[in-house]
């Protein structure tokens, strides 16, 4: 049972502050969580709070929620059972009372609930992510490294936000990201002989100024070729355009849309994120009669991990695939209900980093205790990014016989 939480003010990859929430249970253990924070965040987010001091980290402080979590969590959750996830955070959601957690911040409530997972999971002597499994199949997720950093992430490059290696065409994770590594320092060179800069944005992959979206996806195949991989058999392109944050002026959803068949059509792109704008359903539609038999395309800021709006999409073929992050929801059993509706639909499901990260590897276990198949955590640089690499690596090697990595058969349905 729970016998002490304590939340204190950390830093995350941004240099803003964020919540770090440890669960002490009576046996001893400690679980530890820290919270990451979004930059294009979706309308329907649940709410990050913040101090709004502005004498304090320009605002940004997150003492609030951390007094939240010591005035209104801890009192109602000591003596708490963590083994049963669901009745803790049915809690945590009932004494916030609100549908977007705007009262205790979802930082705050998010953070007590994956640090109380991680807790139970030590407490039963088990890595998290087979107590997120129960006795389900453990499968290795498939990397998707963002390797061109633009839109809110980067200043001064693309305006798509993400252009991602995906090598999907290996046996192993450890293979795989080797690939994605060598992939990420042929770019490296690529940029240099073109005079272009190597410095990196937010998720850890280069920034480059270029005149044109499409000389990115050209530069990621490339990169393919130089580190002598096969694009379109081994290594694919996954593209986040975010389009939310894009001007609707600029970029009209039917330009969108022939920009990507063209894509589609004429480079190995297997999966779109936020092709079209939150608020657009129709043509979220419109997009995936045109060409979701051809590739993945996954709904973020239009889903925003919530199953409200994920049972809506899939009623209106809203897209074929859902991006998963704990903090758009606010709670590890929502998540959880979020990965399980989008499976049962028959739909793709990556689990997602933020653009502001931490150290904390969550996610890493998340994607293997779900079968998810597929995570995006960034360039493989930044600490913060590899850390969840790092993991996956320890995962793989700790199942031994028993890992599978879920490969190109993620893809193969948009390959034939
Ligand atoms: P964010 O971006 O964390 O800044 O929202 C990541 C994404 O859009 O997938
Ligand atoms: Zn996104």
């Amino acid at each position: 049972t729970i016998s002490d939480v304590k939340a204190r003010e950390v830093l995350d990859s941004r240099g803003n502050p964020t919540v770090e929430v440890d669960v002490a249970l009576s046996d001893g253990t400690v679980g530890r969580a820290l919270v990451p924070s979004g930059a294009s965040t979706g309308a329907n987010e649940a709410l990050e709070l913040r101090d709004g001091d502005a004498s304090r980290f320009r605002g940004r402080g997150v003492l609030q929620p951390i007094e939240n979590i010591d005035k209104h969590i801890k009192p109602a959750v000591l003596g708490m059972s963590t083994l049963d996830q669901v009745a803790l955070d049915n809690l945590l959601i009932e004494i916030d009372g609100t549908p977007n957690k705007s009262k205790l911040g979802a930082n705050a409530i998010l953070g007590v609930s994956m640090a109380a997972a991680r807790a139970a999971a030590q407490s039963e002597g088990k890595p998290l992510y087979e107590r997120i499994s129960g006795d389900g199949a453990l499968t290795l997720p498939v990397p998707m490294l963002n390797i061109i950093n633009g839109g809110a992430h980067a200043a001064g490059s693309t305006d798509f936000q993400e252009f991602m290696v995906v090598p999907a065409g290996f046996d192993t994770f450890r293979e795989a990201l080797r690939a994605g590594v060598e992939i990420y320092h042929a770019l490296a060179d690529a940029l240099r002989e073109r005079g272009l800069s190597t410095s990196v944005g937010d998720e850890g992959g280069f920034a480059p100024a270029l005149p044109d979206n499409q000389d990115a996806v050209a530069l990621v195949i490339e990169a393919i070729e130089r580190a002598k991989y096969r694009p379109g058999e081994q290594c694919f392109i996954a593209l986040d355009v975010a389009a939310s944050e894009l001007s609707g002026d600029d970029y009209p959803a039917d330009k969108l849309i022939g920009i990507y068949k063209d894509w589609v059509d004429n480079y190995p792109v297997v999966s779109i994120e936020d092709g079209i704008a939150e608020d657009d359903w129709d043509n979220w539609s419109v997009m995936a009669d045109a060409i979701g038999g051809r590739a993945q395309l996954v709904g973020d800021d239009l889903y925003t991990t919530n199953t409200e709006l994920i049972r809506k999409g899939i009623a209106m073929n809203a897209g074929n695939a859902v991006l998963i992050k704990l903090n758009q929801i606010g709670t590890v059993t929502e998540t959880l209900n979020a990965v399980k509706m989008t499976q049962n639909a028959g739909w793709g499901v990556v689990i997602s980093h933020r653009s502001g990260e931490t150290e904390d590897t969550t996610i890493a276990d998340l994607a293997v205790g779900t079968n998810a198949g597929q995570i995006k955590s960034g360039a493989p640089a930044r600490g913060e990014r590899t850390a969840k690499y790092n993991r996956l690596l320890r995962i793989e090697e700790e199942l031994g016989g028993r890992a599978q990595f879920a490969g190109r058969q993620v893809y193969e349905h948009y390959l034939s």
